[in-house]
């Protein structure tokens, strides 16, 4: 029997690196920046197996130059936006990533953004490194309460939802969004509400939604209208949620008190943004799932994944389960 040829497209967590690079046929980027197009679409020749990364777009073009050959997409993220799902499901190819595993960590990034933002913590620590701290003030950076405020989440899946039992702990009133039910005994004193009411009514809106066709720009210049003045804005999910010329105009023009973004639209976002000039808004590089232990598991599940598509077993974690 001929070797399965796999390509990585960016080296992972040894944990999980180790593993895939057991298996013969192994092919891996080995360099410290996202792969381009044109290498991407020339060492997918002819594989059967892919690991890629979510700043990978996994389009008709690339499952036509991967061949008829390829059996399984391992993608080392949970979100799957870059994948064209419907075409590989179409192809009867695996599309295997790694939900549950990051979820924690995910939230605890959006719950500090919040506070961050909320608190200033950015713009104080500017101030005191600019050598700017002369004395006590009463009234030098106030920033929101966060005990006892609304926080609206928009998507309560299980990040929405890890970030919902945070919130508990700050006594925060929580509301939300959501496409499906979510499972009995999951909502625990959080009230599901249209997106219209929880722009109005939360002092806190943190995005947890999948981007999709219609999420797309969900928070476009109208919802944030829809906001108070002085709510702040928390998304971690995926850039594109947010429209970001609408958000640079309400933050500059203070119908939006802040927003503190772990993903942008682009990514990454350039030094020159305007986005980059405001003093409220914090912007860190989708670090969301960044811990040693969360990206270790994820390497591991990624590889596992890989192995079954491979080896022609049910993917553990399967996005288009459909295709058994
Ligand atoms: C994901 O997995 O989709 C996150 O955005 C990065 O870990």
């Amino acid at each position: 029997m001929s070797t399965q040829r796999i390509f990585v497209t960016r080296k992972i967590p040894e944990a999980g690196l180790r593993l895939v690079r057991e298996r013969p046929g192994v092919d891996v980027w080995e360099a410290d920046a996202p792969i381009d197009r044109a290498s991407l679409l020339s060492r997918v020749r002819g594989i059967s197996g892919l690991l890629c990364m979510l700043s990978d777009p996994i389009d008709r073009e690339l499952l036509d130059a991967a061949g008829p050959g390829l059996k399984v997409i391992s993608s080392y993220a949970v979100g799957l936006d870059n994948i064209d799902l419907a075409e590989a499901t179409r192809r009867r190819i695996a599309v295997g990533h790694t939900p549950g595993v990051l979820t924690d960590a995910t939230a605890d990034l959006a719950f500090a953004l919040l506070l961050c933002a909320a608190r200033r913590l950015p713009e104080g620590e500017r101030y005191v490194r600019a050598g700017r701290w002369r004395t006590w003030s009463p009234t030098l950076m106030l920033g929101r309460d966060v005990f006892g405020a609304t926080l609206g989440i928009v998507g309560f899946g299980r990040i929405g939802r890890a970030v919902a039992r945070r919130a508990r702990g700050f006594g925060m009133k929580v509301l939300f969004t959501t496409r499906s039910d979510p499972p009995p005994g999951e909502v625990q004193g959080a009230t599901r509400v249209d997106l219209d009411v929880l722009l109005a009514e939360s002092d806190f809106v943190s995005l947890h939604a999948p981007l999709t066709p219609q999420t797309r720009h969900l928070i476009d210049a109208r919802a944030l209208a829809r906001m108070k003045p002085a709510a702040i804005l928390v998304n971690a999910g995926r850039g594109a949620l947010v429209d970001p010329a609408a958000l640079y105009a309400a933050l500059k023009e203070g119908r939006l008190a802040a927003a503190a973004l772990d993903v942008t639209e682009p990514e990454p976002l350039p030094a020159d943004h305007p986005l980059l000039g405001l003093d409220n808004c914090l912007v860190v590089p989708h670090v969301g799932s960044a811990t040693v232990q969360t990206r270790e598991r994820m390497a591991v599940i990624a590889a596992e994944n890989l192995f079954a598509g491979l080896d022609g077993k049910p993917v553990p974690l399967c996005a288009n389960p459909q295709i058994y």
